[in-house]
């Protein structure tokens, strides 16, 4: 998902990119009510914990973002994350002991929800005879383990969802939970599993109404959306520990890629995963290591995300140690 000439940027232009972007973003409806969500998550997890300096609190980025083509809009340009692997981890996060800002795109895998049907109401539902509704025998158990567990990282205060549909909602949002999120320090980790649209119509060149069929080409000029990474690193949460992804369907330069990113982005490490093997290995790639982490396969729901978020998870810890005896 490189844009083809995508590491040329000077940062000048990067900045200019990334004022564009954000000057010509429609702004988000729901934003005092987002802001006022996250810093009552932030300061509600920075108070609990066990050793007095609060919980570790992870922003997970999950599923794919849409470019639109109209303002008002009826097409987009979409890609093919399902979610799948934010929706994991964020589960895995919460046994790890985080607090976690589950950043998903609107309709994609939830928590919790991985062992239900696609159509969860009409398959694990049936009506009674007295047209009662109860719970179908075959989804019994997996509808009771979704909800509680749901609804008890949810009430916790401990799982905090928002959701996204287009690119412009997601980096805004990414940029708002930020700012809260430098406050924390090394405390706060940057999950980034989303699959970013690499390419947008900038708002002002949007067509308003639906595109009209009938002419044989459509002629639709995308720029290339800024790689915010390095934003995120170097100004919005600079302390924060920083995790992204790097997804190739050629196996042959996946790990180049990665380690270029990885150098490039100044990431504290690079998850790289393939697209047909995703779900079953990945490769943490850090400054000094390049780690297999695979799927127990002994196990039938064991998942690859279970070793990757313990390793990332103690990766983190020494971070903070690290940070603590620096300061
Ligand atoms: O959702 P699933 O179906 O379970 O699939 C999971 C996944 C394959 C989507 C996930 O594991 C993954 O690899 N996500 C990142 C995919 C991707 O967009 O890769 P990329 O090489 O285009 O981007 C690399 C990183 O840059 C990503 O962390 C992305 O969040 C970030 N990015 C991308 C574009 C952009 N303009 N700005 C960004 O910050």
């Amino acid at each position: 998902m490189d844009a083809p000439n995508g590491s040329q940027d000077t940062e000048q232009t990067l900045d200019s990119q990334v004022k564009a972007f954000f000057d010509s973003a429609p702004p988000l409806q729901n934003r005092n009510d987002i802001i006022q969500k996250l810093n009552h998550f932030i300061q509600l997890n920075s108070l609990s914990s066990e050793n007095g300096i609060g919980k570790r609190i992870v922003c997970v980025t999950s599923g794919g973002t849409t470019a639109p083509l109209e303002q008002r809009c009826v097409r987009y340009v979409d890609n093919f994350s399902s979610g799948h692997r934010g929706a994991t981890s964020t589960e895995y996060f919460l046994k790890a002991g985080y607090a976690v800002i589950f950043l998903y795109r609107r309709g994609s895998f939830q928590p919790f929800c991985r062992s239900l049907p696609d159509d969860p109401l009409l398959d694990c539902f049936e009506a009674t005879e007295g047209l009662n509704i109860q719970v179908g025998e075959a989804y019994s158990k997996a509808v009771k383990t979704a909800i509680v567990d749901h609804h008890a990282a949810v009430n916790s205060g401990l799982l905090l969802k928002l959701p996204f549909s287009t690119i412009f909602e997601y980096l805004q949002m990414l940029q708002i939970i930020s700012k809260p999120m430098k406050d924390i320090g090394p405390r706060a980790m940057f999950f980034l599993a989303a699959a970013v649209s690499d390419f947008y119509v900038p708002w002002k060149d949007m067509v308003e109404h639906k595109i009209q069929s009938g002419s044989h080409i459509l002629d639709v000029k995308l720029v290339q959306v800024p790689k915010m990474l390095s934003v995120l690193r170097k100004d919005w949460a600079p302390v924060a520990f920083c995790i992204s992804f790097k997804l190739e369907t050629d196996s042959n330069i996946l790990i180049k890629k990665a380690r270029g990113a990885l150098e490039k982005y100044n990431m504290h490490a690079v998850v790289a995963n393939e697209l047909s093997t995703r779900k079953e290995q990945v490769v943490v790639v850090t400054i000094d290591d390049k780690i297999t982490v695979q799927r127990d396969k002994s196990k039938a729901d064991d998942d690859v995300e279970n070793p990757l978020i313990k390793l990332l998870s103690q990766r983190h810890s020494a971070y903070i140690e690290d940070s603590k005896r620096m300061r």
